[in-house]
């Protein structure tokens, strides 16, 4: 393998050009920079699995920022324009700012946002936002203490999250969204009481059914709240209006409502996929390239690169990659009802969400 890039491969790589065996642009890249978090939410991290003894990835294992750097460039001469950074906890990462400026100077990128459950973000947020960083989602199941520490796996204080979103806005990293995760039985009495203090505050409340991600969270379609039933409950107390999506395949269904007191969105991959829009990939810290939330297994880029794989030689790999790229699990789901997949499915903390 030769260590010069390949002009020709670069060339070839036409932005937009790439379509899947369905026909879908690659657009989206999510970067994992970080498997490693500081929550221990019981559906993703559970504390009896990941405790001490729990082996993460070595920082030698982790790709280096140049190695990210490289990768996110070769991926954005295949058609990604839009970055989102993630986890585990994407913050935990080291000079992470550093990472961001590098990538916001890619050509060819139009939007780098951030995914955090926001306990670092207030010391953080000036420091990503000078370096380029657009936006930011913090991920918040509920604004009840109590349900919070549970939620978090007592490991997060509220207050520290909220003073995140403060900073960030502060820092002007906006629209700033909120992810929650609504689980029968376990937050989906107290989603009135998110809606109620995001209602009117600029930021974005997404409400997100819960999915069968991964191999740990023992899934059962029961804990998945509908996000029809859940519009119907905020309708009758905040009446809502359907909005229109801001770009081709948005994964958020968005809602305004009446009284003018900001959006709402709802995601809807368990009652209502989006597979056929799906133009995301993810790439793991330790450099798999995964074509799917529920993929058992990605493309490795690490072992090739750090055997001096040349850029025209990365470029065939992804390229062939997407291009064999079948991917509609949440379709097949609905459609053939819980997947008892034999070969086990990336976990998210993993992958990033
Ligand atoms: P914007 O760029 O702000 O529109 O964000 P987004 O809605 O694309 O992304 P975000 O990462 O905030 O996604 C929110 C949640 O939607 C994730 O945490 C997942 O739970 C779910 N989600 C995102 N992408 C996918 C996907 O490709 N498939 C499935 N099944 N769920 C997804
Ligand atoms: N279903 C839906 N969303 C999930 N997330 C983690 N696990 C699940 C799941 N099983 C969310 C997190 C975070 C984002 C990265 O993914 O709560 O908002
Ligand atoms: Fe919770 Fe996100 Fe950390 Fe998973 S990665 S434990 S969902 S904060
Ligand atoms: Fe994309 Fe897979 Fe999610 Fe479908 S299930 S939207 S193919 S990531």
């Amino acid at each position: 393998m030769s260590d010069s890039p390949d002009p020709k491969g670069s060339l070839a790589a036409l932005p937009g050009g790439m379509r899947d065996a369905f026909g879908r642009p690659l657009r989206d890249l999510r970067i994992s920079v970080m498997d490693r978090c500081n929550f221990r939410c019981p559906y993703c991290m559970p504390e009896d699995i990941y405790d001490r003894k729990f082996r993460f990835l070595s920082s030698k294992q982790r790709l280096s920022f140049s190695e990210i750097l490289r990768l996110a460039r070769l991926l954005a001469g295949l058609g990604a324009s839009k970055l989102r950074i993630t986890g585990g906890e994407p913050l935990l990462r080291a000079g992470l700012a550093d990472l961001v400026g590098d990538l916001s100077r890619l050509g060819g990128i139009e939007d780098i946002a951030l995914t955090t459950n926001g306990v670092l973000l207030a010391q953080q947020a000036a420091a990503l936002a000078a370096a380029g960083l657009d936006r930011v989602t913090v991920s918040l199941d509920a604004v009840d203490e109590e349900l919070f520490r549970r939620m978090s796996g007592g490991r997060g204080r509220l207050r520290s999250v909220l003073d995140g979103m403060a900073e960030a806005r502060s820092a002007g990293l906006d629209p700033i969204k909120i992810n929650a995760v609504v689980q029968r039985g376990v937050n989906d009495r107290h989603v009135l009481e998110l809606v109620k203090h995001f209602r009117g505050s600029g930021m974005i409340l997404r409400l997100i059914e819960y999915m069968d991600v991964g191999t740990i969270n023992n899934w059962n379609a029961s804990q998945t709240v509908p996000a029809e039933e859940l519009a119907e409950r905020i309708h009758r107390v905040w009446p809502l209006r359907a909005l229109g999506a801001n770009y081709a395949g948005e994964v958020a269904r968005r809602y305004a409502f009446i009284d003018g007191q900001g959006e709402l969105g709802f995601i809807t991959s368990v009652t209502q996929p989006f597979c056929g829009a799906c133009n995301r990939a993810r790439l793991s810290s330790d450099g798999r390239l995964f074509t799917c939330l529920f993929a058992s297994q990605g493309l490795d880029l690490r072992g090739p690169m750090r055997a001096g794989a040349s850029d025209g030689e990365l470029l065939g790999l992804m390229r062939t990659c997407w291009k064999e790229r079948k991917d509609r699990y949440s379709e097949l789901r609905a459609t053939e009802g819980k997947m008892e997949s034999v070969i086990p499915k990336v976990e998210m903390y993993y992958i990033g969400g």
